[in-house]
């Protein structure tokens, strides 16, 4: 295969659904103090801003090694051209009126001195009126919900199109992306006639059936606008007839769920266990939380949503080894999740493994992971969107062939950043978190015309290779000795 990536990047705006949440206010925030290179105090000193948790702004590649030897790391982001966050242009919807001074300060995740110091960059922001499907999140939402459409469902998609549109021409963009991060809905049932297919979502929209979400509408219109459209929760917006939509039409989506904090541990830890023929046999997954997200799960059809979306994360990992699991066989999983207000943003993920090892031995791992929610999760929306920005400029042409072709619709390359990913009909769901890292820094690898880093180190390995390394330079050998 030939690689072709455009290198200019276009002047990019991001429309996030839920901007007055905690991680649609904490992204803004992000980026606003990093673009003016905030500093604030704090009982340990002076803070910088940073992007550290952003695997494009704050992971390094191996490229290859130098003469002696000795690995050779660059950015991830000095690769390829890529989207930096300072230069997007931030916008979006939110049922909740509050400007992002007020949501910031509502979220309690910022420290307080910054807050201070971005209030009146953040204030000035405020999020345009959204779809509230209230039958789709928890009751308990009810009171936030005072910046809403209204009119039937065709007219408000239609009102999204606009919205879109104007964010378009207002900052001269040359393209939009959305990404949903507002509550976690129910799921929709799946029915034949109403989102099976491209042809049923559009007419079921048009005619205001009852079992379309309102994530549903805002991918919709997302696509009929040429937008990507990412799903950050863990809800089924990507209803067969939304996929196949976005196939129609080229655009790109990827979901579902920020793999954040417990997931993401869980998904280096089985493949960690089974990899090492260690066979887990029990994974017990406690959460609790009281940040706004923690209220919406405390429903429980919004809780299943969520419970569902974790449950697979092991599978792939589990049907890898036939040595330790049979066809049928799955680890006992059960993921519990409480909403405990005091404890805000600051989320507790206890997970308890118990695995069996060598002549019928246990063994018990338990971790307590405190995850700052929305810190967590915010580098990942950079993450999505820089990576799925990356993705529409790069074709590729098989051998033998003239026409170059894009990536299939369904970004499965994102899945590194999402706890249930979506793949195209027929292609495998990859849920280890080093292989998924992997496909992404080979891909870039391949763009720029390098070949797959497969850590054989063969030139560590033998004396003759060695040997010549250490030919290679006097001082090099003096420290190879040493
Ligand atoms: N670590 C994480 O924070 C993490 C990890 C994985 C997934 N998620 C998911 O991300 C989402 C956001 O998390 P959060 O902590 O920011 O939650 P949040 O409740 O603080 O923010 C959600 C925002 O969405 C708004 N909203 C609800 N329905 C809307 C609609 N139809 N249109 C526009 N706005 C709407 C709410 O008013 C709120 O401001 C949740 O679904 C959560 O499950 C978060």
């Amino acid at each position: 295969m030939q690689f072709k990536t455009e290198r200019k990047v276009g002047k990019t705006g991001v429309m996030l659904i839920g901007l007055g949440g905690n991680n649609g206010s904490t992204c803004v925030a992000g980026a606003i103090a990093n673009k003016l290179g905030l500093t604030w105090e704090t009982k340990n000193g002076t803070q910088k801003s940073n992007f550290w948790g952003s695997l494009l702004m704050s992971s390094t590649v191996k490229l290859g090694n130098d003469s002696r030897g000795n690995a050779v790391y660059t950015p991830m982001n000095k690769m390829l051209p890529f989207l930096h966050p300072n230069d997007i242009v931030w916008g979006g919807w939110d049922i909740n009126s509050a400007n992002l001074g007020e949501a910031m300060k509502r979220c309690m995740v910022l420290d307080y001195e910054l807050q201070k110091k971005l209030e009146p960059h953040m204030r000035e922001i405020k999020p345009l009126p959204s779809i509230y499907f209230p039958d789709f999140i928890a009751a308990n939402q009810s009171d936030r919900a005072d910046n809403v459409l209204t009119g039937t469902k065709q007219d408000q998609m239609e009102q999204i199109r606009k919205d879109i549109r104007d964010f378009k021409s207002a900052n001269g963009l040359d393209q939009v992306i959305l990404l949903w991060t507002a509550n976690t809905e129910r799921f929709a049932a799946v029915e034949e006639g109403i989102n099976d297919t491209a042809e049923n979502i559009l007419g079921s929209i048009e005619n205001g059936e009852e079992e379309v979400s309102a994530s549903t509408v805002f991918a919709v219109a997302s696509i009929l606008e040429g937008c990507t459209f990412i799903n950050g929760s863990p809800q089924n917006t990507f209803v067969p007839g939304v996929i196949e939509l976005a196939r129609q039409k080229k655009v790109f989506i990827a979901g579902d769920d920020f793999k954040s904090g417990q997931t993401k541990m869980k998904s280096v830890m089985v493949d960690f266990l089974v990899s090492a023929g260690i066979k887990p046999v029990s994974i017990v997954s406690y959460n609790h939380l009281g940040n706004n997200d923690g209220k919406n799960l405390s429903a429980p059809s919004q809780f299943r949503s969520k419970e569902i979306s974790k449950s697979n994360v092991v599978d792939d990992m589990v049907a890898s080894n036939r040595i330790l699991f049979e066809e049928d066989e799955h680890p006992d999983h059960v993921v519990v999740i409480k909403y405990v207000p005091y404890v805000g943003d600051s989320k507790r993920a206890m997970d308890e493994y118990t695995s069996e090892i060598f002549m019928g031995g246990k063994n018990t791992i338990v971790m307590h992971n405190t995850c700052e929610d929305s810190l967590l999760a915010t580098p990942l929306i950079y993450d999505l969107v820089i990576l799925g920005e990356f993705c529409q400029r790069v074709q590729v042409k098989k051998e033998g062939e003239t026409e170059w072709e894009s990536l299939h619709p369904v970004l499965s390359l994102l899945s590194y950043m999402l706890k249930a990913p979506l793949v195209p009909n027929g292609a495998p769901v990859v849920n280890a978190l080093f292989t998924q890292r992997c496909a992404i820094v080979n891909f870039m690898r391949a763009c720029l015309g390098l070949a797959p880093d497969n850590h054989m180190s063969l030139e560590h390995r033998f004396e003759s290779t060695l040997a010549a390394l250490n030919a290679e330079e006097p001082a090099n050998k003096k420290m190879r000795l040493s």
